[in-house]
Parts: C-alpha cells; structure tokens; sequence
C-alpha cells in the first residue's frame, strides 16, 4: 500500500515532514515498494553539474512493483479497461493477471528480436492495450522505451528514433481517430527511409488497412508473440537505470530527450498519483491524455498501475460521435476520477450543455486538469456541470521533466481556488525568483517559478546531450531548476501559474518550441525567414501566429503561400503545430545587432499594439507600422 495523506492537517504535517528531513520522508515512501536489493543511501545531487541520484544502490523492477507486488490481492481485479474509439465496439478489459501475462510475453518476443538491457525501443502506436503492454514490456526486460506521439509526422518520427538509435521500431497498420484512420505504418515507413539503427518493425493490426510489409525488416505483432511464454523474469535494474526517453520541445528547434531513471520516478509517480486523485480500491480512473505525452505515461500506465488502481485508456476523439462522447464512457464505466486538459473542457463548452445529462455523471468523484493554465470560465464550468457542483477540481501543474504532479490540491483536502494549482505536494519546494536572480519572499509575488530541492521524479539528463540538461535547466538561476514558467503566490500562499515565460507555446496541451515551427516554416521554397509567437486562443489557450517573410510571391497569391506554408508544417512535424494564422510581412522586428523583438510580434499578436515599448533600438521603426496595418487580428 502507498502512504495516503487524509486531511488537510495530514498534508500539513506531511509537507513539513518532507522539508525538515527529505531523507525519512523518501524512506518511508520508497518502503511501501519492493526492492531486490535496499538502496544504500536515500539521495545524492548536486544541481551544479548537475547530478541526481535516488534510492542510490537499490535494485528493483518496476514491472514487479505493478505485478508481483499486486498479484495476490488484486490479480483478478481490471488493470486496464479499455474503451474503442467506436461506441460500438466491445470494450477489452485486461485484469493484472492477464496484463501481466500479455506483458510477459511481449517481453519475451522483444528478447528474441535481440533486445536487451539498455536498448532503445521506439513506440509509434495508436491508444490500443498494446501500447500499455508494450511500455511494460520494455521495462520488464529492461530496454528504454521511447514513445513517440501517433500524431507526429515522418520526419518528426525520423528525427526521434535517429537521436535514440532506437534498435526496434512498434507501430500499427492504421489508428482510429474519430472519423478518420491514421496511416501509421505508411508514416514509419517513410521515416524509416533514413533510419539506420532500426533492425526490425512490429506491427500491430489495428485498422486492417493495406501496408507494405518489409521482407527481413517487418514482422506482424501477432505472428511475433505467437508461441511465446507468459512467463518472462524481470531484468534486475538500478535505480539509476533509464526507464525511458520521451521527446519534448524546447527554445532551440531541436526536441530534447527527457530521461527519467526507474527507482525514483516510481515512487514518485504512485505516491502522487495515490495522494492527488485519493484514488480508492475498486475505483475506476479515466485520464484521457494519450500515452505519447508524460501525462499518459505517469498517470494512465505507471502511476495507476503501480498503486493497484483500475485504469481507463480511450482509443478516440472527445467530440467523436458527437461531444458526449466522454459524458457516455463515464456512464458506461462508472468512472470516479476523471482527469483532462483545458483545451478539451473549453472545446466541450463550446458545444453547450445538451451533452451533459447528470444521471451520466452520478458516479463522478474527483476532476483533474493537466498541460495549460485553466481559465476561470472553464474551471467553473467543469465544476458546476460535469463534477456537478459537487467533485473537488485537482489543478495539476507539472511538466514532462518533473516526471510526475508537483503543485495540486489533494482531491477533497486542499481547498481549492478557480484557476489555482493551489500548493506544493510533500517533498516540493518551489521558489519564485525575479528576474535578476534575488528570490521572491512572502506571499502576493509574482516571478520565475524555480524549485530549489530535488524530488525523486526529477529528469536525470537529455539523452546524449547533458550540456543541453544544464544549460536549460540549471543555469539561469545559481543551484535551481527552472521550470520556464511563470508563476504567482497570492495572498493566502497559493500558486497560480501564469504560463511559459520562454520561447516555449503551449497549444491544446501541447508543448511546441517557436524555434521548431520557424525551423519547418522556413524549409519552405519561398521563405526568408519567419518568427512565431503564441496568441490568445478560445480553444486551444494559445493558438500559432507566424509573420513570414517571403522572397516572392508564387502563382497562388498570397493565399496560396500561406496555405502552402501551413501544409509544410504539417508535414514536417504534425497537425499539431499548423500555425493559424500566417501574415506576411516586408520584415521582422530586429534590433541593430540582428536579434527579433518578439515582444513587438507578441503585443501585435495579442491585439494590442498600444503599448510597444520602447522601440528605439529596433533598425528599421517603419516595419512595425506595416506588422500592425497587416495584421490578422484586430489591433
Ligand atoms: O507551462 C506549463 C504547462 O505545461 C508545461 C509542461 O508541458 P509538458 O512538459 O508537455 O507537460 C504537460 C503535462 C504535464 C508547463 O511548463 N502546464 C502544465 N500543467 C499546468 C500548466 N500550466 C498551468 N496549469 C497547469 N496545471
């Protein structure tokens, strides 16, 4: 059992425990786990280098602290329910004595594919049970998985397997997404094209969709698993060991590769996960992120799985039927926590309220929210017509190197605050720090939201580039991590995080680097440059604005360019990061030394080009006027 807090006393108490002495408070966490062998020291870091070590010296498997550890008490009970994206088709339900038997036999194919300790696995799958499997494959036998989201691009696909040297590549023939299918072994094939470390491709058979199959390279899923035992011995693995790498973007073009480590981010993960949703025994969790963000991997997979929890993972589309589609999988599935984005609720909003019948949400306990600051409207609407006035709102602020939830009211315990992730889980010491690097004291401040003490859910590196770890993480502020957001404390000490204060966007949830975007944009024939910026989106949060200087103008016209720049962007990283508006402009806001005042594009982008300030460094004034007569937005 995983140490539950149970009153607001409890978290106080708690929370005061995990400052004054880390060491016993972690002691006590990590000794609900069963290790191999006992760590010999609880923490070792210094954030200088920087170097982070959990449970230093312990050995364990992850895999054995969700099966093993689980089996006698709760081996018949459903680990994973899992709901198609068509209404109409079955549910699959995976109870942890057979996901443990579909897990081990998975694990045992990959073996025989050659993997082993260490390797690099790339996953490029649909929301099917197999994903799940195929995570918990990997950490049974060891190898690194590296899931990449089904909605990427070739190239964006390309350039994740080629930065892991993944040995192995597993997708699936098509995936469902509402009305439409995706091709994903059509995509990976043409990644593959330039992909020299991937040895063979497991494919699943999803959409029974026509695919080219690779004589020597490519092997169907269920010919691959055919024969093989259910019983497969879990590689014994230092805390320290990788788990995974997963992909995120970041202020350069380039995406980093977040490690995390296996002892640490497993504590870390079910702790949360227990103490934020108050999950109880035979409740039903729905997260409806997908396994290719952090989200899906802390709390659809390891998180739940780990603390014995029954988890919901959903193939399809919030929208699809129609917008009760959610409101229905509650009610067929008696769900109690149910946890999403902001960008989902305020699409939900949208479609009003004909969708939401009550006797459908009867079952509802506890909401979450994830990925994006959650607006007031929004919050209220949640609260008053899905949770019914009646379910605490768990306001999550974490991030895919934070590993796992760090600022969140405790489901029913923190009082809440519409819009505020309200305070810090035990073990989280966050600091607000101005701009020239003095800490913001005391509360009613706003500032830099930076964390002053390692949590065991910390990432440990980029892969292949710990330079890039330091430099983004550890370097703007002496001995913290900066989390590249902005943040308030208020009066009462809760915190309201304010948004990214980097080059860093965040549209429906999803994290996108400016810098990558420019990078696909200007891959296009036409253009000289561009420079992109976020804007205040009704849906999305923020929506993509790129200004876009092209040499010349094609036959198409000036519509026929943007259009053809929003497909390349398409192309080059995924639907997900189609800008929506594009301007052309005779030029970029520079300074006389070159660099862009994306301050300037900000204020235009965002409506407001009263107050530029000052401009008087820029090299060519009279391009800021031409910005503001063309822009696409009411200024
Ligand atoms: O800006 C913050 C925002 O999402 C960023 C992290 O993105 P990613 O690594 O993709 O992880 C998303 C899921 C954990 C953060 O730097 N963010 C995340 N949660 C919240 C949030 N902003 C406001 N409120 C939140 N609850």
């Amino acid at each position: 059992m995983i140490n539950k807090i149970h009153s607001l006393g409890g978290y106080i108490h708690e929370y005061q425990k995990s400052i004054a002495n880390p060491e016993a408070f972690w002691t006590q966490q990590a000794e609900c786990f069963f290790w191999r062998k006992r760590w010999d020291k609880v923490f070792d870091w210094n954030f200088d280098e920087p170097n982070i070590q959990w449970f230093v010296n312990g050995k364990l498997n992850i895999t054995e602290n969700i099966f093993e550890r689980n089996l006698y008490t709760h081996g018949n009970q459903e680990a994973i329910i899992w709901e198609p994206n068509d209404p109409n088709d079955e549910t699959r339900t995976l109870t942890y004595s057979e996901l443990y038997q579909e897990v081990n036999k998975f694990a045992n194919t990959l073996k025989r594919l050659g993997v082993g300790k260490g390797d690099r696995v790339a996953i490029y799958m649909p929301m099917v049970p197999e994903l799940a499997i195929a995570v918990l494959a990997c950490a049974r036998i060891g190898a690194i998985h590296s899931v990449v989201f089904a909605g990427f691009s070739a190239n964006a696909l390309q350039e994740r397997i080629n930065d892991a040297t993944a040995k192995v590549l597993l997708t699936a023939d098509g995936g469902f997404r509402g009305d439409k299918i995706t091709p994903l072994k059509k995509i990976a094939d043409e990644a593959l094209e330039s992909c020299p470390t991937i040895e063979t491709v497991v494919v699943l058979k999803r959409t029974n969709s026509e695919v080219d199959m690779v004589v020597g390279r490519d092997i169907w899923w269920h010919k691959a698993i055919d024969g093989q035992s259910d019983t497969c011995p879990a590689e014994e693995m230092d805390s320290e060991d990788p788990l995974f790498i997963l992909y995120t973007s970041g202020s350069t073009g380039k995406p980093k590769g977040i490690v995390h480590t296996t002892g640490g981010y497993m504590v870390y993960t079910a702790y949360s996960f227990s103490n934020v949703f108050q999950y109880h025994v035979d409740d039903v969790y729905f997260c409806t992120a997908d396994i290719g963000w952090i989200t899906g991997h802390s709390y659809i997979v390891y998180g739940p799985l780990l603390a014995g929890a029954k988890t919901l993972m959903f193939e399809g589309v919030p929208t699809w039927p129609n917008a009760g589609r959610f409101w229905d999988i509650v009610a067929k599935h008696k769900v109690n926590q149910f946890y999403t984005a902001p960008t989902a609720i305020r699409a939900l909003l949208a479609k009003g309220n004909d969708f939401l019948e009550e006797k459908k949400l009867q079952s509802l306990k506890v909401l979450g929210t994830v990925g994006e600051p959650i607006n007031e409207e929004a919050w209220h609407w949640y609260h008053d017509h899905v949770g019914l006035n009646r379910c605490p709102i768990v306001d999550t602020w974490w991030q895919t190197e934070t590993g796992g939830i760090m600022i969140s009211p405790l489901a029913g315990i923190t009082p809440t605050k519409p819009s505020f992730a309200t305070l810090p889980l035990p073990g989280i010491q966050p600091i607000i720090m101005n701009g020239d690097g003095k800490e913001l004291t005391g509360n009613s401040v706003e500032g830099n939201l930076c964390i002053k003490f390692p949590w065991p859910g910390i990432a440990r590196t980029i892969w292949n580039d710990h330079q890039r770890f330091k430099d983004t993480y550890f370097s703007t502020y002496n001995k913290m991590y900066f989390t590249g957001d902005g943040v308030k404390r208020d009066e009462d000490g809760y915190y309201r995080i304010l948004g990214r204060v980097d080059d860093v966007i965040n549209v429906s949830g999803h994290r996108l680097g400016t810098a990558e975007i420019e990078n696909a944009i200007n891959e296009h024939p036409l253009v000289n440059e561009s420079a992109v910026v976020g804007y205040p989106h009704a849906i999305k949060g923020q929506g993509i604005y790129a200004f876009v200087v092209c040499g010349e103008l094609s036959t198409g016209g000036e519509e026929g360019i943007r259009k053809s720049i929003m497909q390349g962007v398409t192309k080059i990283i995924g639907p997900i990061a189609r800008p929506d508006l594009v301007q052309l402009v005779p030029g970029l806001p520079k300074t006389r030394s070159g660099k862009i005042m994306r301050r300037i594009l900000r204020k235009v982008a965002e409506g407001d080009a009263t107050n530029l300030g000052d401009i008087t460094t820029l090299l060519d004034e009279d391009v800021v006027d031409k910005i503001i007569d063309g822009a696409l937005v009411d200024v």
